[in-house]
């Protein structure tokens, strides 16, 4: 049995070369630095069979295996930095042979698609859109809409409160409805006035399935002469069955909110469907504007009356969509999102 002896180090280079020249894209470079300088390639197992040459021949042998190595490490980087033009690595180091990559685009959130949707039902009734800040004070959000200081609602458990001092007109707080625009738009302008405040709430709330710490509302306002129940009736119906579908059905129920007299309850039934086995959906409050909410913005009661609503956006975008939680909608899961998307995408 002869003696291994030294391998052929220069038969190796040359065709490591003439490989490293074919590979022309960067899978095939990858796949030949693999090979050649990988931790189980070519030259790692020259090296690793030194141990096997005779003692003699051991030291020129190290030096030609480390040489090949380099050798081959320096044409790799030669031809990834652009020096093998035919490999589609650009002057730039930009492979040009590979696959774009897609630009993900985006697409609008189910809530805001069902606010776009709501705010265009009522501007071509003719509402303009008004807005107020998120960071309310107490007299706004409560006093002004003849909430009085023993209400529920205005309980520390029930209300974010800031931890300001207090201005001119109370205690600060996040908004717990859109309501206040109304009184921000009653103190700015006098009537005629048809506008709708879409815009996000919060409350101190348990959250579960239909209860969030945030929320979005539209709220709406129509104050003039001569304004009654059967226009708020009137546009509650044209507004919901653009909304809902054709057959859909509004009913008012009596109810209790403090800057409304009378207060309804505004319930849905939408044909072919039910909600929790029950026919009518309760959607939205509304009623007439109190007569104490108006003289305490300086508009004659005597003279000029109105209808204000508010409607709950989420739990719309749930009836749409047949969404059985609210939660779904805020844990941002691009698979539960994708779904709502126009074009696929999100
Ligand atoms: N702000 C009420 C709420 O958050 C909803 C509401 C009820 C708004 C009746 C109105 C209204 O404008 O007239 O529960």
């Amino acid at each position: 049995m002869s003696l291994p002896s030294s391998p052929d180090f220069a038969g190796i280079h040359t065709r490591a070369l003439a490989e490293l020249s074919d590979a022309k894209n960067a899978p095939a470079m990858q796949a030949w630095r693999t090979r050649y300088l990988g931790r189980q390639g070519e030259t790692q197992k020259l090296l690793d069979g030194l141990k096997s040459l005779p003692p003699a021949e051991r030291p020129a042998a190290g030096k030609a295996a480390n040489d090949l190595r380099k050798a081959l490490e320096e044409a790799w980087e030669k031809q990834a930095a652009g020096g093998g033009s035919e490999a589609g690595a650009g002057a730039s180091g930009v492979d040009v042979t590979l696959p774009g990559r897609p630009t993900p685009s985006g697409a609008q959130h189910v809530v805001t698609q069902t606010l776009d949707r709501i705010t265009d039902i009522f501007h071509r009734l003719g509402f303009a859109l008004a807005d107020g800040p998120e960071i309310e004070t107490e007299h706004h959000n409560f006093d002004a809409l003849n909430t009085q200081p023993d209400h529920p609602a205005r309980d520390e458990a029930d209300t974010f409160y800031l931890n300001l001092p207090p201005g001119p007109h109370g205690r600060w707080l996040l908004r717990t409805q859109t309501s206040p625009v109304q009184i921000r738009v009653l103190e700015k302008r006098k009537p005629p006035i048809k506008i709708i405040a879409p815009g996000r709430c919060y409350r101190r709330d348990e959250v579960d399935a239909t209860h969030g710490i945030f929320f979005h509302q539209v709220e709406g306002l129509c104050v003039g002469e001569g304004i009654g129940l059967p226009h708020l009736k009137g546009v509650l119906e044209f507004f919901f069955r653009e909304l809902l579908g054709e057959g859909t059905k509004v009913r008012l129920r009596p109810h209790y909110f403090p800057f409304t007299e009378p207060s309804f309850e505004v319930d849905c039934s939408i044909p072919g469907k039910t909600f929790r086995g029950k026919e009518w959906l309760e959607i939205a409050g509304c009623g007439l504007v109190h007569p104490k909410v108006l003289r305490g913005v300086g508009v004659d009661p005597e003279k000029f009356t109105g209808y204000a609503f508010g409607l709950g956006v989420e739990r719309i975008a749930m009836v749409r969509h047949g969404i059985p939680d609210l939660r779904l909608l805020y844990e941002n899961d691009v698979r539960f999102l994708k779904q709502f998307a126009a074009h696929g995408a999100v």
